[in-house]
């Protein structure tokens, strides 16, 4: 059995839950590996709609093993919401996760950190972020002054905890906002890591168990590249890397673990938060396909900014994490769309990059030069096979996959899961 990486190719929100969904039936094991409660992933099944943080998507499917991997910042007040909740409608979570000794926490100091950050930060320098205390827990673990969910579940903790808290506090009473309430987030926190135990394991020991016996593996991203620590737009980034590296700093498996890497795309792009997007449209067709795709953030409820398909930002993410295939997206939202825009290059100050500058400020000021598409002007939501689009969605999709060197394994055109189809993967 073949063990898998699903990335996202843009800057989130390209649908992964829908496509782990689908790619789960074949898997034996789900593992999520970087990233933290800023994801959201969201799968409807009949007329039930999911939304996902830090559980894996694969929860959705039963029986199937899921690994949150050492590789998040897990919010222990947050995950164990997300499992009451799961549980209360009828998925069965004990038993089948396992969550990663060596996670670091995120804490609610973390959060009252990246709020005060943000509220502070200069229009310019605003990162836009979920406010969820990522960045502040990654950074805490670069310091090695973190939290590890497998310290919960030993004496010692407490002092550490207290330390941040009298950190933040200091830093709260300096801004004149309320402090943290020391005693009630020990207890919390306290209740969190009892609630948790039954959950924390070694995962690098037990993935490693999992690789050896030849199950099949998916290892389900968070983010998108473009928001990787790394090789994003930084620093209009997340703090991990979300990239198909991720997969194994964050579980502990090796390189040669991973057979193939999925990359998904949507038929146009998103973006939440602040930083350069070069295809932006700030205008009534931005505007319709935020309607269209109902593209609202699932974690912040936030409007998504959206544009044009990139195909440089999509051949960048395919280099970057060896993309053998594409999962397309929303295809269907590009139905009413007369004439549909493609990026093929960008240019700033006479030069033309045909791949994404490392410079937010050279990228910011970079122009698309855009290739014209014609529309197919129908409904293609019903379809279930690719054969059966218009003529003109399968010369976009195909001309989408040439553009970007990458072949075509799913294709997704509307919310459900029987609007998924699967091609050559
Ligand atoms: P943070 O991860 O909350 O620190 O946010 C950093 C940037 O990543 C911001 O622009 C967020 O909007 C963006 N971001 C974080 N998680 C997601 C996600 O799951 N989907 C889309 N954007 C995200």
């Amino acid at each position: 059995m073949s063990n898998t990486v699903l990335i996202g190719a843009q800057w989130g929100d390209e649908g992964k839950g829908k496509i782990v969904d689908v790619l789960a039936r074949d898997a034996d094991v789900v593992a999520r590996y970087q990233g933290g409660s800023n994801a959201g992933h969201t799968i409807e099944i009949g007329r039930e709609r999911y939304v996902l943080h830090l559980v894996p998507s694969g929860i959705l499917y039963p029986g199937k093993r899921c690994v949150i991997g050492h590789g998040l910042v897990v919010d222990p007040l947050a995950l164990v919401q997300e499992i009451r909740d799961l549980e209360a409608r009828g998925v069965t979570v004990r038993g089948r996760l396992e969550i990663g000794d060596r996670a670091h926490i995120v804490g609610p100091w973390h959060r009252r950190i990246d709020a005060a950050r943000e509220g502070r930060a200069a229009a310019g320098a605003r990162i836009g972020t979920t406010q969820r205390g990522i960045g502040p827990a990654y950074a805490d673990k670069a310091h090695r002054a973190g939290l590890r969910l497998g310290d919960l579940l030993e004496t010692g903790w407490e002092e550490c905890a207290r330390e941040r808290l009298n950190e933040t506090n200091a830093q709260a009473a300096a801004a004149g906002t309320e402090p943290l309430d020391t005693a009630q987030t020990l207890k919390d926190l306290r209740a969190a890591g009892e609630a948790l135990k039954p959950y924390i394991g070694d995962t690098v020991a037990s993935l490693a168990a999992d690789w050896r016996a030849g199950r099949s593996i998916l290892f389900e991203g968070a983010q998108g590249t473009m928001l990787d620590i790394d090789l994003g737009t930084y620093p209009f980034v997340t703090s991990s890397n979300s990239t198909a590296g991720g997969a194994c700093t964050g579980t502990g498996l090796p390189p040669k673990a991973i057979d193939r890497v999925v990359g998904v795309v949507k038929a146009y792009t998103t973006r939440v938060g602040e930083g350069p997007f070069t295809t932006e449209l700030n205008d009534a067709m931005g505007e319709h396909l935020r309607q269209r795709g109902r593209e609202f953030g699932a974690t912040t409820g936030r409007p998504r900014r959206c544009g044009w398909f990139d195909a440089v930002v999509a051949r960048y993410a395919a280099q970057v994490s060896g993309v053998d295939a594409w999962a397309i997206t929303k295809l269907d939202v590009l139905d009413e769309v007369e004439t549909i825009r493609v990026c093929v290059a960008y240019t700033c100050e006479g030069r033309r990059y045909e791949t994404v500058p490392a410079s937010a400020r050279i990228l910011a000021a970079c122009k698309p030069v855009y290739a014209d598409y014609p529309g197919w002007r129908c409904a293609t939501s019903d379809v279930k096979q690719f054969e059966a689009l218009p003529a003109a969605a399968r010369a976009y999709v195909d001309e989408l996959c040439r553009l970007t060197g990458v072949p075509l394994g799913i294709l997704s055109v509307g919310p459900r899961r029987d609007s998924t189809f699967r091609l050559s993967l």
